[in-house]
């Protein structure tokens, strides 16, 4: 396991995020850390989740279209950034080792604690393949991935939509220059739709969205020795049609003060007053491919599922 990020910089990360973000008018958090290891698994029940449409629907397009995926791309390395559990992955190794092409899997995540078992687990699985992780952020440690030739990078699961426009612009610019011409960006995002469809996505009826917006005020507690009272804050989901995301946030049911004794901080909340948790972007196709070519990716594929509710793009470096 290659470490680009210690405890000490996920540490020093953390209190410049929170200091920032819970100073600033409005509130804001980066989603990036609701993933300590309650997180990932509240994350992996959201999955499974009825009204969560987007992994079993991208799963759906993987399963049909990883043949193609490994003809097309003939990889040599399959790169992950934000593997997670690289549950979906195991579509594409499968394919591409039945091509006969691969020989490396390159999973990248912010979490040790994700990237841990899944690396265990795929070296059970795979006992011919070179499974290397590496714990990094898939916006600062671009330049660090490992070289090689015919590489596909592998970005699913409609994390990309965590990204605002300009945030979006230089990810694809960086990652773009880390590649060579002729290798591969495989894309998965998820797509403009029905708000009926979209909102409750976001908003479960079992509430594990909801624990799981919360569990980023449980970091900060446990992290930082703050002292928020998860259960006064109310889970928002909302749908901004001109921008075209989902917002998450976290309400506060009334007027408090919270203490956050690493940071010397206090931090007040008005009755009512929201926090951002996560923006989840959502595209169209046409949008994508322009904001592919801006970077220097060639749309050259793309598939949908029958409602049109998630899209796979896979796109090539363009010389
Ligand atoms: C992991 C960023 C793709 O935006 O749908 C799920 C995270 N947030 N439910 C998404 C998430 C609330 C998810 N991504």
């Amino acid at each position: 396991m290659i470490k680009l990020i210690d405890d000490r910089d996920l540490a020093r990360s953390l209190r410049s995020d929170v200091r920032t973000g819970l100073t600033s008018a409005p509130k804001q958090l980066p989603p990036k850390w609701f993933y300590d290891s309650r997180g990932s698994e509240l994350f992996e029940e959201i999955t499974r989740l009825p009204e969560y449409y987007p992994t079993r629907t991208e799963r759906a397009i993987l399963t049909l279209r990883a043949p193609e995926i490994a003809r097309i791309t003939e990889a040599k390395t399959l790169v992950e950034l934000g593997s997670g559990s690289s549950e979906k992955t195991r579509l594409l190794l499968d394919a591409m080792l039945t091509h006969g092409t691969l020989g490396s899997f390159v999973p990248l995540d912010v979490s040790e604690a994700a990237l841990e078992s899944a690396v265990d687990a795929l070296n059970l699985a795979y006992p011919g393949l070179s499974v290397s992780g590496v714990i990094g952020d898939f916006v600062r440690h671009l330049g660090h991935l490992p070289d090689g030739d015919n590489r596909v990078v592998a970005f699913l699961g409609g994390t990309i939509g965590n990204l605002e426009p300009a945030e979006r612009a230089s990810f694809l610019t960086g990652l773009r220059a880390v590649l060579h011409e002729g290798e591969w960006l495989l894309l998965g995002a998820d797509l403009v739709k029905d708000p009926a469809v979209l909102v409750p996505a976001y908003d479960d009826a079992a509430g594990v969205t909801a624990d799981f917006n919360r569990n980023v005020l449980r970091v900060i507690n446990r992290e930082l020795a703050a002292d928020f009272d998860p259960a006064a804050f109310e889970h928002v989901a909302l749908w901004d049609s001109d921008r075209e995301w989902i917002e998450m946030r976290l309400r506060s049911r009334a007027g408090q003060r919270v203490h956050i004794r690493e940071l010397d901080l206090i931090v007040d909340f008005e009755e009512g007053e929201e926090l951002r948790t996560e923006v989840s972007a959502k595209f169209r196709r046409d949008g994508l491919a322009t904001e592919l070519a801006r970077a220097g990716f060639e749309l050259r594929h793309w598939w949908t599922d029958p409602h049109n509710w998630f899209g796979v793009a896979l796109a090539r470096v363009a010389g």
